[in-house]
């Protein structure tokens, strides 16, 4: 009882340290903590403004905006394994990121926007709200049949006498997409529009964008012995794997800006350079390189990370160790090996000790 109190306690304490006061991002701090969203509404009574309300009005999607901004997290440290910087939540280091406005910055409030998104909008979908559901198809024109016309009923050639129906459960993304805006947009200092606010604000909404503008048809046949005289179609999230590959496409082009006179525009930095738009990552300041720890950027160094000798990339040693060189390491770990199949249906398998070589940063 007494380590959970000090750990909500720690999660507050950076919740006053952080600038833009997101409420996703602090629990997604915490990510390896599940707390339960009424022990940190309580607490969030103490902080005015926008979030306590919220929290304290819609308690059930507090609960899933925690969910969708942990799936963020763990979807940027999957994206950015063999990075230098691999999005590790190890609280101090993490919250200094977050008050940078680098492209890692970018790419955190953007995969924690579009976690909640995902999240909000995949628990309509699954009956856990009473505010939502399946997406209201009615007043929608009947869909038309999915470009790729990779269908099972191969016989029954495109189109005549098939009917197409909106049906199923279809995703509401619309929903999960304003309560996203409604959690992470909310601002604690009320009115100030300085950069990094509309910075944050695009790459929030830039994460939002790359689940709900990439929605897909899914669609069923009925019919009588395998014909296809009936489709119902209904619309789908993307995976959230999906929604990371692009989001990381979007890092590795992300546009560098800077405030313009008004302090309420962005302008491009460079010349001839295409503004971006809203589905682009945005950044003002230059990254650090990430090479060797250091507290005022969140930097935790490469020292001691897994490395491959072989590789060419950003994975290679020679990169990811900044040129420090590596050392070998054999390690001894335990596998599943020989695995059997026994009708039906038990896997059984033995462990065996495996060795393997690793390169290690120095
Ligand atoms: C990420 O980097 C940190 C520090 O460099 C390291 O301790 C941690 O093991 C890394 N995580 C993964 C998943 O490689
Ligand atoms: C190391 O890099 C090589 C070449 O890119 C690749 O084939 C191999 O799978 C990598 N090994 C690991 C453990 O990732």
């Amino acid at each position: 009882m007494t380590v959970r109190l000090s750990r909500i306690q720690l999660a507050l304490f950076f919740i006053l340290l952080c600038p833009v006061n997101i409420i996703g991002l602090w629990w997604a701090v915490g990510s390896p903590l599940v707390m339960d969203p009424n022990s940190i509404c309580r607490k969030a009574k103490r902080l005015a403004g926008k979030q306590a309300e919220l929290c304290q009005t819609q308690p059930e999607i507090v609960s899933e905006v925690a969910k969708g901004a942990r799936l963020g997290v763990r979807e940027c440290q999957y994206q950015f394994r063999y990075r230098r910087w691999n999005c590790t939540s190890h609280n101090k280091y993490f919250g200094k990121i977050l008050q940078q406005d680098i492209r890692e910055t970018a790419f955190v409030y953007a995969i924690t926007a579009a976690g909640v998104t995902h999240a909000v909008t995949q628990a309509c979908s699954m009956g856990d709200l009473l505010q939502c559901g399946c997406e209201a198809t009615r007043n929608r024109a009947p869909p038309r049949p999915p470009s790729s016309s990779s269908s099972s009923s191969s016989s029954s050639s495109s189109g005549e006498g098939v009917k197409w129906e909106w049906g199923g459960c279809g995703d509401d993304v619309e929903f999960g997409y304003e309560k996203s805006k409604q959690f992470m947009d909310a601002k604690r200092r009320r009115g100030k529009s300085d950069i990094r606010t509309l910075v944050d604000l695009h790459n929030n909404e830039a994460g939002r964008l790359a689940v709900k503008l990439y929605m897909r048809t899914e669609c069923k046949c009925h019919g009588l012995s395998g014909s296809c005289t009936l489709r119902t179609c209904w619309k789908k999230m993307p995976h959230f794997r999906e929604v990371g590959d692009r989001l990381l496409e979007r890092f590795n082009g992300a546009s560098k800006v800077m405030g313009g006179n008004d302090g309420k525009t962005l302008i491009p930095v460079g010349q001839n350079i295409k503004p971006p738009d809203k589905q682009d990552l945005i950044y003002s300041d230059e990254s650090p390189d990430f090479c060797l720890a250091n507290r005022k950027t969140g930097s935790l160094g490469t020292r001691g990370r897994i490395c491959n000798s072989t590789a060419m990339d950003i994975s290679g040693c020679d990169l990811l160790c900044c040129e420090r060189g590596y050392r070998e390491e054999t390690v001894v770990f335990e596998e599943n090996c020989l695995c059997r199949f026994h009708w039906c249906c038990v896997v059984q398998c033995k462990k065996c000790l495996v060795q393997k070589e690793l390169s290690l940063c120095h």
